[in-house]
């Protein structure tokens, strides 16, 4: 597969053009990011940990059924996926209120959810991701009556299996943010699944073992992830 030029630069993640049009190369930088790109750094190891993390996730939620972009990793931080339209939304599951939820209706921290909630985030950092619901997305075009049912209905589906690897390897999963786009008339699941998009504690001491070690300059960001992914079983090369 060859490399040819660059798509779209994000704020952790670079995306390539291939020689195939229906591939892109995804490569997964050190950059972090934190509150719309207002708090940068470069973590040594987290792109690679996190290209390792995602494939193993990636490869869990295809073995469970749920349909996603992802191809095989090509390199130390690089992976080879479908190429996607996507759809402009975020969908986030929470299990345990935490973040923005906790600043937007005053709950505590940790409060249990149940049943979970779904909600919908419009991707637009300039505008500082918005909330949005299904009415928005249907009048502004973002995605059609079915695919919003098939991206909630996907992203609970995510929850089921997310919940008991994580819950098999001692940790919470607090909440997460998913991101689809169109393949081919199907949607799947596309962007990433690491510890950059997800909430994950420690089930015995609520350690927080995400990103927010980042945002709130906790340290041991990327000592984290590994952990995670050490608990987990993902093979991350020295
Ligand atoms: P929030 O509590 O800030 O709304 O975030 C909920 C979850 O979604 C949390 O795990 C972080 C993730 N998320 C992102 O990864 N990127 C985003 O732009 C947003 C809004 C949330
Ligand atoms: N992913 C967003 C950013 O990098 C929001 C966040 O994680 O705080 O700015």
């Amino acid at each position: 597969m060859q490399k040819r030029d660059v798509l779209v630069t994000g704020k952790a993640k670079t995306v390539y053009t291939t020689d195939d049009a229906d591939r892109l190369i995804l490569h997964f930088r050190d950059d972090t990011s934190a509150f719309d790109g207002e708090k940068k750094e470069k973590l040594t190891r987290k792109g690679l940990v996190n290209n390792y993390f995602n494939a193993f996730i990636m490869q869990k939620l295809q073995a469970a059924g749920i349909p996603t972009h992802f191809e095989k990793v090509l390199g130390d931080d690089e992976a080879l996926i479908k190429r996607l339209t996507m759809i402009p939304v975020e969908c986030v599951v929470r299990n345990l209120a935490a973040g923005s939820l906790v600043r937007r209706l005053g709950v505590e921290e940790g409060l249990e959810l149940n049943p979970p909630t779904f909600e919908f985030f419009l991707k637009n950092d300039a505008l500082h991701d918005p909330m949005i619901n299904d009415s928005h997305i249907r009048t502004f075009n973002w995605a059609s009556e079915a695919e919003v049912l098939q991206m909630k209905d996907l992203t609970f589906q995510v929850n089921v299996v997310l919940k008991r690897l994580f819950a098999d390897a001692g940790m919470l999963l607090v909440d997460y943010k998913l991101e689809f786009g169109r393949f081919k008339g199907q949607v799947l699941l596309g962007d990433e699944f690491s510890p950059d998009g997800c909430r994950l504690w420690d089930a015995a001491t609520r350690k927080k073992l995400d990103k927010d070690r980042f945002r709130q300059g906790l340290g041991g960001v990327v000592e984290a992830y590994e952990e995670v992914a050490q608990r987990l079983g993902v093979s991350i090369p020295l």
